[in-house]
Parts: C-alpha cells; structure tokens; sequence
C-alpha cells in the first residue's frame, strides 16, 4: 500500500516522533544490560561477605591502571545519566506530543488502544525514578542508614534488608521494574522493526516476558532470603 504524502510539518514531526522512540530503545536497552549485570552482582550476596566485599572493591578498580581508581565506574555512572537523560527527554516528549494531539482523529485512535498500557509505563517510569533516588541514597552515598552504619557494602545490604518495610518498598519498585520491562522491552522491539510478523511477535514477545521474569526474580532474591535468615 503505498503511504500517503504528508505536508512538510507533519513529517518532520512523524520523524522527530520515531526519532524519540529510538532513543527510548537505546536507552532503554543499556538499562537492560545494566540491571542484568547488577542483578547478576548482587547474586554474590549468597558467596558470603567476602566474596560481594570483593566484587565491589572490583568494581572500582576495574581498567587500572590505564583508567584511575573507580574510572571505569565514573564512565559507566555517566554513560548510564546521559542514557536516563535521553529517555525522560523522550518519554516526555512523546507524553506530551500525544497529549496535544488529541482533537486530531489518528490520535484518537492511538491513544485509546495504548491508554492502559502507555498510562502504566509514565507513571511505573516516574515510581521507578524515585526509587532510584531513594536506592542511590541508601546504598551508593549512604545518607540513608536504615539499620546502623557499616563499612562493609555487604553489611549494609544485609542490615539493610533485616527491615521489613525496605523488602516491602524492593518487591513494589522490582514489579514496577518488571512491567516497565516487560512493556518497554516489546515496545522497543516494535520501534526496531522487529514484529513484523506473527511469529517475530510471538518471539519478542517471549523474550520481553523472559527479561522481566529474570530481572524480578533475580532482584528480589537477595532481598527475601536476607528478610527470612538464609543470608546473615
Ligand atoms: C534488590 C534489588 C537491588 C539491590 C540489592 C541493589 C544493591 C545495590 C548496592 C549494594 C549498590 C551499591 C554498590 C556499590 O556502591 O558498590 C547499588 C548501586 C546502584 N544500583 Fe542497585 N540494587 C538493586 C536494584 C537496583 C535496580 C532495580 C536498579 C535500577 C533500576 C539499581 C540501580 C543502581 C544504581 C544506578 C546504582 C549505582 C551504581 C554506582 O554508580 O555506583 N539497583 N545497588
């Protein structure tokens, strides 16, 4: 079928629109690279204190001596801001792009398939933005110390999650994170042209549920088996 001309306007804005679904899928696809690898770190809670002490000292000494102490860190720290920058920019733009354009008939249409779905993704995006500013202030800059003060990263984890309402607030912030994911993973496969058929759907499908499935369970393993006893 061949696609209809449209006036100059409503292409540069049909291209800024895909433009900002891209950058969603970049973005969004080094989060899932980075909650796989963090998830996987947080494993090593269960080889004991000093096997997640090491890991995370490794963290930091990781590309000396080329990079100084904690480099690699700080490049990744702010690879992972620009990558979170360009995803809000975007999720926002797209937000309020089809907020305006609403009195127009195709938006109508759009907006009424992806209300639910579109609706979780904003505001399950802002929960998990102000779990990470509560997650950054408990475990990376330690200004809030929920069970006593430790040197050790892996006693501060353990003292941490000895709270109950701190295993509360995770398993809430990891079914948020595992929707997001779930959605977000399928919805970037789309923009990247990989649902074209029945079969590719079915796939990306899978593998978006498959995703979210292994970061939530993956997540809040460390957390349960502290809260009931089996990590001390
Ligand atoms: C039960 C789940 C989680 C646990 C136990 C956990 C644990 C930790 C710990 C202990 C640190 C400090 C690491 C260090 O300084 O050596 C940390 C840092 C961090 N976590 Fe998590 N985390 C969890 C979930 C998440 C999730 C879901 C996200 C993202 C959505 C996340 C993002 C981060 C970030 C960005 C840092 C800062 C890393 C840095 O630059 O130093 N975490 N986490």
């Amino acid at each position: 079928m061949a696609t209809p001309t449209l006036p100059p306007r409503q292409l540069t804005a049909r291209r800024t629109t895909i433009a900002m679904k891209m950058a969603m899928a970049v973005s969004g696809a080094l989060f899932v690279f980075y909650v796989l690898l963090h998830m996987y770190g947080n494993l090593k809670l269960f080889g004991g204190q000093s096997a997640y002490d090491v890991y995370a000292e490794h963290l930091r000494t990781l590309g000396e001596p080329i990079l100084p102490y904690s480099g690699f860190l700080w490049l990744f720290r702010a690879l992972l801001v620009i990558a979170l920058l360009a995803h809000a920019y975007s999720a926002f733009y797209l937000w309020s792009r089809a907020q305006g354009a609403r009195t127009t008939r195709y938006a109508v249409k759009k907006a009424a398939v992806r209300t639910i779905s579109s609706r979780f993704m904003r505001w399950g995006g802002v929960a998990l933005l102000l779990f990470l500013v509560f997650h950054l202030l408990q475990f990376t800059t330690n200004t809030i110390q929920v069970n006593g003060s430790h040197d050790s990263p892996y006693q501060r984890v353990v003292a941490g999650f000895q709270v109950w309402w701190v295993v509360v607030v995770y398993v809430l912030a990891m079914i948020a994170l595992g929707m997001h994911l779930r959605h977000g993973v399928w919805s970037a496969s789309q923009t990247l042209g990989w649902t074209g058929t029945a079969r590719a759907r079915t796939y990306a499908n899978a593998v978006a549920v498959t995703i979210a499935a292994v970061v939530v369970t993956g997540f809040l393993l460390p957390p349960l088996s502290i809260l009931f006893g089996l990590i001390k």
